[in-house]
């Protein structure tokens, strides 16, 4: 690529407590709503009982061998790390009156580590997890109660990290409650529409309540806020179509709209009419919205269509987030539907939308790996693929797009989200572990490490342009 992105750009990775540093009840750690999760944020719930098995117990160890890690990313040229805080290793209850100073400490040393090489800390204070306790005995966010909570744990870490860490995210795809309301909010999967919407607009709060809290405590810091980027298309031209893509759109771009313009926008008044909810928003409240966040960020992994023909709609059953298939896209090992050129897309949409700077925080392919027999991982499908969404972030750019960094999804093989497979690799670096939580916990460099390296070194000239079947 002739183009060279710009010399503030933040390139690096992406991870989460939970998908990563295992140690789940170490150090005063309290449960967390991930740690019922065995099978991942979409399958059962389960009640911890003694020698159970949860990969996430110990993930990849990260809680050890964070600087081996550290030092790894370092190596590939690294100028941001995107994590996550366990909000139970602050608050192992959410509500205790005191935080936990060992989880406090912790993070000390990471933060330490990462100041040792100039990486920035990009810190996710949510990352699909919060305190069992809260869950358990307040119906996660359905009680404002947790507003309150979240806010106090939000002072006390800006307040002892604020000097070391100037980039925060509130909470992690703020709109996944939509899809899974137990991993999104602590509820109940069978919880009402009016349940569900009651805990978004507590979150939406807390989220408000956050930005202020940051600025007040850093004020030269920047607090974004972090949707999934679940752009949909029109499947046919017919206006109906677009005309859903448009609504079905609507639904999570809602989320960006609050956090970026302090109030509900008219849409959304329409559809929870429509719905039946009545969301109790106090003056308060409203007055908690209107301080913004600094910068829009999302996760971008794939696009779908949308159909206003309810055949097309009972296809889509049971899909990943119930999206259609685009016929025109290849889709990955696990049915996620690959498309660079959306990237460039939304980037646009949310710059002609909000026009405030954008973090692209996390994109990745999820593939199995296989050693060859030098032992030696070449994966080209996952080169290919960031290669291709990297080149559209450039294109992006160049459109006029404020792009604040990139932040690569998962940069060491860690625990998948939706599955809780470790077979579901992103990496850069492999880790030596299986689904059944057998393997040494080495790590290895893969072909793309090499790859990734020589892209952040040439600031993104090292990039080639892709071949689309239409351009
Ligand atoms: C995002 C999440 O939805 O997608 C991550 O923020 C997650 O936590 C990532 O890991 C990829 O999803 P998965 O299910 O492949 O791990």
């Amino acid at each position: 690529m002739s183009f060279r992105f710009p010399d503030s750009f933040l390139w690096g990775g992406a991870i989460a407590a939970n998908q990563v540093e295992g140690s789940h009840v170490a150090d005063g750690k309290g449960l967390s709503t991930s740690d019922v999760q065995p099978k991942g944020a979409f399958g059962e719930l389960v009640k911890r009982v003694p020698g159970d098995f949860n990969i996430k117990d110990i993930a990849i160890d990260f809680y050890h061998r964070y600087p081996e890690d550290i030092a790894l990313f370092n190596e590939m040229g690294f100028s941001c790390l995107r994590l996550s805080i366990a909000w139970s290793r602050i608050f192992p209850n959410g509500n205790d009156a005191q935080p936990n100073e060992a989880g406090l400490a912790y993070y000390d040393k990471v933060f330490d580590e990462l100041k040792q090489y100039g990486i920035t800390p990009l810190v996710t204070l949510s990352h699909y997890e919060m305190p069992l306790h809260l869950a358990e005995h307040y119906q996660g966010w359905a009680s404002r109660d947790v507003i309150g909570f979240f806010e106090k744990y939000a002072r006390v870490v800006f307040e002892r990290f604020g000097s070391r860490v100037k980039h925060w995210l509130t909470f992690n795809e703020i709109n996944v409650t939509l899809d899974e309301p137990f991993t999104g909010s602590g509820l109940p999967r069978d919880c009402s529409e009016q349940t569900r919407y009651q805990a978004i607009h507590h979150q939406l709060v807390a989220s408000a309540k956050a930005v202020k809290a940051c600025h007040e405590i850093i004020p030269d810091a920047q607090i974004g806020n972090m949707m999934l980027g679940a752009v949909l298309y029109p499947l046919t031209s017919h206006p109906a179509d677009v005309l859903k893509a448009q609504r079905q759109n609507h639904d999570w771009l809602f989320f960006g709209d609050v956090q970026a313009r302090g109030y509900y926008p008219s849409y959304m008044k329409r559809k929870l009419a429509q719905l039946g909810v009545t969301i109790d928003i106090t003056a308060e409240d409203e007055q908690a919205l209107k301080e913004t966040v600094d910068f829009i960020s999302f996760s971008y992994y794939m696009t779908g269509c949308a159909s206003a023909d309810p055949k097309e709609q009972q296809k889509a059953k049971g899909n990943m987030l119930e999206m259609i298939a685009n016929p025109y896209l290849d889709k990955s090992e696990w049915g996620w539907q690959i498309d660079p050129i959306g990237l460039r897309y939304l980037l646009n949409l949310l710059w002609d939308r909000y026009q405030k700077p954008i973090f692209v925080v996390e994109n990745g392919l999820g593939a199995k790996d296989q050693m060859n027999a030098q032992g030696e991982i070449e994966d080209d499908y996952r080169i290919d693929y960031l290669n291709s969404h990297l080149y559209e972030v450039g294109e992006a750019i160049q459109d006029g797009v404020e792009v604040m960094g990139y932040t690569s999804w998962g940069p060491i093989d860690l625990v998948s989200a939706s599955t809780a497979q470790m077979s579901k690799r992103y990496g850069f670096i492999y880790v030596d572990r299986d689904d059944e939580g057998h393997g040494s916990l080495e790590r290895k460099r893969k072909k793309s490490f090499f790859w990734y390296q020589k892209v952040i070194a040439s600031k993104g000239e090292a990039l080639t342009k892709p071949i689309y079947t239409r351009s």
